[in-house]
């Protein structure tokens, strides 16, 4: 309500001020006189707004100040559309009741990396490329970091997940818990980074990044064979290496060229399907 004594501001004027502060003193004007048009659409100066930079900064402020640390942060199975979930439950079972029935194509050749990697008898430490990006996109995409993120906290193993889209680490983010560690920026590089400081072999590759074009598969292709020249100083015998999307098209799909690498080294290929896992001699 306004003051007594003061005279209240036309709508007009409150609009304007409230484009300046998404627009600007330069925009807002022509902002609000396309408003007061009745033709313009609202939607068409949302979108306009939406995307300049002084409404950017606003929005971070928001978002971004007063933050709390919270140091334990659990994964939100609802996220991915998982009702029935039980958290406590061994891996193992998550696995065959909540997992494997959602996953469609990719529920072999999980069971198969799964099991694998819990017969290692130790806590597994996982890096994985190509985030989760699309939450509840079990068939389409195979929720692969909700599923690490679950084994790594089942068995106080880690999990780093590399990804070079924003919007993919913000979904990963907000299924996972802190037992994932998730890395923005392209695959190749941090992998090599990431090589050149970590002191230990890693248990599991998990190969799913750059998206598979199935009638040009060759840059896809060569992406992950960079990525596992880049990961190459993390990867020793006993490693599983996967790769998704690999019986798509008739060549190898994402693995065309990784497949060539593995077959010249005799890796052991513990399954060929949809995905194809190997372990490297
Ligand atoms: C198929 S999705 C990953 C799906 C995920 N593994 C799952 O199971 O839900 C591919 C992801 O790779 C990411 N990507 C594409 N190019 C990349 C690059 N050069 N480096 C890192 N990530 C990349 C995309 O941002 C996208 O989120």
């Amino acid at each position: 309500m306004a003051k007594q004594g003061k005279k209240p501001k036309p709508l007009e004027a409150k609009m304007l001020e409230l484009l300046r502060q998404f627009a600007g003193d330069r925009k807002a004007k022509a902002m609000l006189a396309r408003l007061l048009d009745d033709d313009a659409p609202a939607s068409r100066v949302a979108e306009e707004v939406a995307r300049l930079p002084a409404f950017e900064r606003l929005y971070k402020v928001a978002r971004t100040t007063n933050i709390g640390v919270d140091s334990v942060r659990d994964a939100d199975p609802a996220f991915v559309g998982l009702v029935d979930y039980d958290a406590e439950a061994p891996f193992r079972e998550q696995f065959a009741r909540s997992f494997r029935p959602r996953l469609a194509a990719r529920a072999e050749g999980f069971e198969v990396l799964f099991q694998a990697l819990q017969g290692l008898g130790r806590s597994p430490f996982m890096v994985e490329t190509g985030c989760l990006r699309i939450p509840d996109n079990w068939e389409g995409d195979g929720q692969s970091t909700f599923m690490f993120d679950a084994l790594a906290r089942d068995t106080g193993g880690a999990l780093f997940s590399i990804d070079v889209g924003a919007e993919s680490i913000d979904t990963a983010r907000k299924a996972c818990s802190s037992a994932t560690q998730l890395i923005e920026n392209d695959s190749v590089a941090a992998l090599h980074a990431l090589a050149s400081i970590a002191s230990r072999r890693i248990d599991l590759l998990y190969l799913d990044s750059f998206d598979l074009d199935a009638s040009n598969p060759l840059p896809s292709a060569i992406h992950h064979a960079l990525e596992l020249t880049a990961a190459r100083p993390l990867v020793g015998s006993g490693t599983l290496v996967c790769i998704d999307d690999y019986s798509v098209g008739s060549v190898g799909g994402k693995g065309m060229i990784v497949d060539k690498f593995m077959a010249a080294i005799r890796a052991e290929v513990l399954y060929s399907g949809y995905q194809k896992l190997w372990r490297i001699p």
